[in-house]
């Protein structure tokens, strides 16, 4: 048997775009362009050049962040293609403006706010940067602390808004240090602090009651990057202190969440909040050509970014529609699938004495090396699995982390040095869960053909 792609949403989409098209009945017939046999002929060379990718959307590619999208999602996105509408003013995207009021709302609901402003953007990167710019307007000429694990874009978008950016250090486990983010913030420079409730190299959860503390006593704002961890609010299996941290998420200042990571949103989908709709006055400013047609708020006032994709809205509102985003729903069942299948492929690592684990998931992301008598052996035997495991079609990825991470073994993963090339797997499938045995059987494999032979260290 071989894989086949989901096709009935081609099916649906049919259907659904005669619906669109009952809609527009009234208009008088008119030409445009249509794909004729060069087109298809084009359209097939595509789906050839397309071949040269990991296979992003099968459980055995257990590597990067990458998750594919609902089918509703994808259908409703290519529905939305037929009209292009723009969510920059309301009459380039009159429902899909609508759409994203009620979806964005609907994230802000989960966060816990009612009251609330908040767009969709392109994706986290220009989230944050708006997350950060509004932090800038409020905190004129004060710092912006990030842990060292949060995600690299926090030090360049602080660089790009001219504001100061300070690294602060993180504990064995890859959560931002309270006594090194005390350190900082006693000092009154810090105007923001950004708590990351899920890291992007190891899914690690800053400990957001004790930065509020801290906030309580020193004063700054908070900012939660949850670009990749925001929806595991709604699970209900994380460990005590993750849950501490998501629960008190609504007392941040500003909070990112993409869609499209664990939103199962195609990318072009991220999404910024504020607390306080009142940083809209930030936004203010005039488009004499495009605030014509209506009195209510267009989103372009209140985002940076001036064309938008509506198809984005469009996808992120039907998935909603299908897979509500509440707490023991079917949408955090499938969460809670991902986060079991890390911890269950951590456990199995964990008990293989060729692999030394770092500390247990927070959420979905697993991180291990090869056991080693050096940084440099155990880095060049990391990238060598990572090549054989690809070699039987099962592709992971490969992380620079800091050896400390592996404390309890560290000796094994070279002491010495500062960091380690590690093996890096983000479970985000749900299905990952049924194929922690096969997966699990091909790293076996492959590290049978690496550990006998003799590896050259870098
Ligand atoms: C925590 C976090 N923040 C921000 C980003 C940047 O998001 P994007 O790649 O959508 O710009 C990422 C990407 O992985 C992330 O994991």
């Amino acid at each position: 048997m071989t894989y086949t792609l989901e096709r009935h949403s081609l099916e649906a989409l049919r259907e659904a775009l005669d619906a669109l098209e009952r809609g527009f009945a009234s208009l008088p017939p008119a030409g445009g362009a249509v794909l004729g046999v060069e087109g298809e002929r084009v359209l097939r060379e595509v789906a050839e050049r397309l071949h040269d990718n990991y296979p992003y959307f099968h459980p055995l590619y257990a590597g990067q962040m990458l998750k594919p999208p609902h089918p509703v999602a994808r259908a409703a996105a290519a529905l939305a293609d037929w009209v292009n509408p723009n969510n920059h003013a309301l009459d380039g995207g009159r429902a899909s403006s609508r759409l994203e009021k009620e979806a964005v709302s609907e994230l802000a609901a989960m966060v816990g706010w009612d009251d609330h402003l908040g767009h969709l953007a392109s994706g986290g990167t220009f989230a944050n940067l708006e997350a950060l710019w509004v932090a800038g307007k409020v905190a004129p000429g004060r710092k912006i602390a990030a842990s060292r694990q949060a995600h690299y874009t926090h030090e360049r978008i602080s660089a790009v808004l001219g504001l100061d950016f300070v690294a602060i250090d993180t504990d064995r486990r890859g959560r931002m240090s309270m006594e090194a983010l005390e350190e900082q913030v006693r000092h009154g420079e810090i105007g923001t602090v950004v708590a990351t409730l899920g890291t992007t190299a190891v899914g690690s959860v800053d400990p957001l009651p004790r930065i509020l503390e801290l906030q309580a006593r020193y004063g700054f704002r908070v900012h939660v990057d949850a670009a990749y961890g925001g929806y595991f609010k709604l699970i209900e299996t994380l460990a005590p202190e993750a849950r501490a941290a998501f629960d008190r998420m609504g007392e941040a200042d500003s909070v990112v969440i993409d869609p499209h990571k664990h939103g199962l949103q195609p990318y072009g989908c991220g999404c910024v909040l504020f607390r306080d709709p009142s940083v809209g006055r930030f936004y203010r400013h005039e488009s004499p050509y495009t605030y014509f047609s209506s009195a209510e708020l267009h989103l372009g006032e209140i985002s940076l970014e001036c064309s938008r994709p509506g198809r984005a809205a469009v996808a992120l509102w039907a998935t909603q529609r299908l897979l509500p985003l509440v707490r023991g729903g079917e949408f955090a069942r499938l969460l809670e699938r991902s986060r079991s299948a890390a911890l269950a492929l951590h456990a199995r690592l964990s008990s293989n004495p060729r692999f030394v684990t770092a500390f247990a998931p927070e959420l979905d992301i697993v991180v291990w090396a090869p056991r080693a008598s050096s940084a440099a052996e155990a880095s060049a035997r990391s990238r060598a699995i990572f090549e054989a495991c690809a070699r039987r079609g099962l592709h992971l990825a490969v992380a620079q982390l800091p050896v400390a991470f592996f404390d309890h073994d560290e000796s094994h993963v070279g002491s010495g040095a500062a960091t380690v090339a590690c093996l890096r797997s983000v479970l985000m499938k749900p299905e990952h869960l049924d194929w922690i045995d096969r997966i699990a059987s091909i790293l076996d494999e492959a590290a049978d053909e690496v550990l006998t032979a003799p590896v050259v260290a870098a």
